[in-house]
């Protein structure tokens, strides 16, 4: 279970989760996700079949679809350009209030950071968590995030929970 300063802690499940990216780290943290008993709602640009382990994963067919009403939003994409697409055209409108959103994608920094102020000033929460370890480190449940590297963000305000 995470637990952040003011976020989501032991006595607050993230148990409906969104996760926005499918691919080979994407899934195997989707995996785990599942195995700890979260509900998982994922968008891919491209739909395509699930391994039967991630057959629980509900595919939405947009982004808003997938993070509407949802505390924890995952992102995991190949890098800043996906991230802008992901963000711009999408995420950053469809927010909800105190969101958490944990981005594992490896990026510019400077992205991290405009990414990060973009969702504050949206009231919720960003998290930077990129992380290292390949696609069995993923699946398997050893994926490490570069704590030195994390970028955080809230809202100036303190948010409703
Ligand atoms: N693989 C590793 O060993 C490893 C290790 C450490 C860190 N990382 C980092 O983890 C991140 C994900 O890596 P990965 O190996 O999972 O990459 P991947 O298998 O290539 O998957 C990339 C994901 O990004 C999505 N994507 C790409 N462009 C997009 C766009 N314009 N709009 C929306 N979605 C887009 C892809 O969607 P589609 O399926 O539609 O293409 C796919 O879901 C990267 O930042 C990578 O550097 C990877």
């Amino acid at each position: 279970m995470y637990s952040l300063p003011g976020g989501v802690g032991e006595d607050q499940t993230m148990s409906d989760v969104a996760f926005i990216g499918l691919g080979t780290m994407g899934r195997g943290m989707v995996r785990n996700l599942l195995r700890a008993g979260h509900t998982v709602t994922a968008w891919n640009r491209t739909r395509r079949p699930l391994p039967a382990e991630l057959d629980k994963v509900a595919q939405a067919d947009s982004i808003a679809a997938a993070v509407r009403g949802k505390p924890v939003v995952f992102v995991c994409v190949t890098g800043p350009d996906a991230q802008r697409a992901v963000y711009d055209e999408a995420l950053l409108h469809c927010l909800g209030l105190d969101v958490l959103v944990i981005d594992s994608t490896t990026t510019d920094p400077a992205e991290s950071v405009r990414i990060a102020q973009a969702v504050a000033e949206r009231t919720s929460r960003y998290l930077d968590a990129p992380v290292f370890g390949s696609k069995s480190e993923a699946w398997d449940r050893c994926c490490a995030i570069w704590r030195r590297r994390c970028i955080t963000s809230a809202p100036a305000a303190p948010a409703r929970r």
